[in-house]
């Protein structure tokens, strides 16, 4: 049988014999990786040197004095001073898998014999094509309709974003306005930052996109915030009838402080923009792979009513999925790079994991973690009133109010959980949140007891003053 000489290469046993090695060092050096620790003072000089000179290179310090080493162990990774932290952030939903996850260790081994380091759209391996198929797939697995015939892969989230748009926008040319919920956060181009509902990103630049904002729902009044949001979206399209081409859904807002919807207010609002002639875009840059589904928009049963959904993060190469009713004319798309080499092989095996590997349903990995974190976190609230509101998000999105979402206390808590060895972020304002993006491919029951003890101890320390 005919094979290419780069089948021959892959099945060459050397590689075999390479590639076990590989992973056996690794294995034999990240064991040693498995507990929080603080530095080695031995290398802390040449690390604070290092920091700083990062922070002098991007022209602003780095938000957390953080590089790594380039080794690390489930939530575990190790920083050049030799510190240990336990990661509950994931590069904000990035490193879904973790640390030197031995599949992924596998996926850049596979990457390293492929003959260029970067993909892109004129020259591309066909890894894309199993992304693309992955994707696609999952997208359509709840419906069976088949309704997302498209995948067009991109490198980052604001840019997977700018390609939905910039199909629905030709798709509903002249129609140039789009509506986008309070607390949304869609990147940070020079279109992404219209839509993102943060004045401070964008202090200074020519607005590109109109944006109208609908006020969010209040879980607390379902029905009145629902209809709330639908006066206030018919009052939009009443003041600029015919101008709106789309309306970009984040599920569950992060960046704005992991608030989720209802099916029945994203279903209502949804219907009320498809009767209107608004497509519907759906951002899952940060929510997929997280929920109870795949797609967040599964998750909420929404499958019948979205022309467009992005992915991202835990994608690691990320992706703009579309009907065929919306496929643009030629031109609209293109980009030098679709990805890293690399970066597709791992996405290809994380979208392989995530497919196989329980993630998803009621009693689903997702949901078990979820429950596990809560618990942990309604137990700190249990002996420490006031300390804990909430917890809120859905599945392996986990976020709380800390001390009663005092912005100040919230800010000094994220730095004393740094200190303490433990990575989370904060999100949203008025209250501030923090939030946890679980490394769900590698976490485990004990890592979050251990997150849960390291945070209480934080809190402990902030609330002493
Ligand atoms: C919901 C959402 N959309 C878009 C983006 C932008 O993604 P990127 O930072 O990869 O451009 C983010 C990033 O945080 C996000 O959370």
């Amino acid at each position: 049988m005919s094979q290419t000489r780069h089948a021959a290469l892959a099945a060459d046993p050397r590689i075999a014999q390479a590639r076990a090695l590989v992973q056996e060092a690794v294995a034999a050096h990240q064991a040693e990786v498995n507990a929080v620790r603080g530095p080695d003072p031995a290398l802390a000089a040449d690390y604070d040197a290092q920091v700083a000179a990062i922070g002098q290179a991007r022209g602003r310090d780095l938000f957390f004095p953080y590089l790594g080493s380039g080794l690390g162990n489930g939530p575990y990774v190790e920083l050049g001073d030799g510190s240990v932290k336990l990661d509950f952030i994931s590069g904000i939903g990035a490193h879904g898998w973790g640390h030197s996850h031995p599949a992924l260790v596998d996926a850049a081994f596979d990457a390293a014999l492929q003959d260029t380091v970067m993909q892109g759209n004129l020259q591309q391996n066909a890894v894309s094509l199993d992304v693309s198929r992955l994707l696609i797939d999952g997208a359509n697995r709840t419906s069976g309709e088949g309704r997302f015939s498209h995948c067009f892969l991109t490198t980052t989230g604001a840019m997977a974003n700018e390609n939905a748009y910039k199909i629905l926008l030709q798709h509903k040319t002249p129609a140039s306005r789009v509506l986008a919920f309070t607390g949304n956060f869609s990147g940070r181009t020079l279109g992404m930052c219209w839509v993102t509902d943060k004045a401070a990103n964008r202090v200074g630049l020519p607005q590109t996109l109109a944006t109208d904002f609908v006020p969010f729902f209040n879980p607390d009044k379902p029905e009145a915030s629902t209809q709330h949001a639908l006066a206030v979206l018919d009052r939009h399209l009443y003041r600029y009838p015919g101008q709106h081409a789309l309306m970009s859904f984040e599920l569950v807002l992060g960046e704005g402080g992991y608030y989720a919807g209802s099916a029945a207010f994203y279903r209502a609002l949804m219907t009320r923009c498809r009767e209107a002639g608004i497509a519907v875009h759906v951002d899952e840059v940060q929510t997929f792979g997280r929920t109870t589904e795949l797609f967040a928009f599964q998750h909420f049963g929404l499958d019948d009513l979205i022309d467009t959904v992005s992915v991202g993060k835990i994608t690691q190469v990320c992706a703009t999925l579309f009907t065929a009713a919306v496929n643009p004319k030629p031109g609209l798309l293109s980009q030098t790079f679709t990805g890293a080499t690399a970066a597709l092989h791992a996405a290809r095996t994380i979208l392989e994991g995530l497919r196989d590997g329980g993630f998803y349903g009621p009693e689903g990995r997702n949901v078990q973690l979820h429950k596990r974190f809560v618990a942990g976190l309604k137990g700190i609230g249990d002996r420490h009133p006031g300390w804990v509101d909430g917890p809120f998000g859905v599945g392996a999105m986990v976020g709380f109010t800390p001390f009663g979402g005092d912005a100040t206390k919230n800010g000094a808590l994220l730095k004393q959980m740094y200190a303490d060895g433990l990575l989370g972020f904060t999100a949203g304002k008025n209250p501030a949140r923090m939030r946890f993006l679980m490394p769900v491919g590698a976490v485990t029951f004990d890592h979050i007891d251990e997150a849960v003890r390291l945070l209480e101890g934080s809190m402990a320390k902030v609330a002493a003053g």
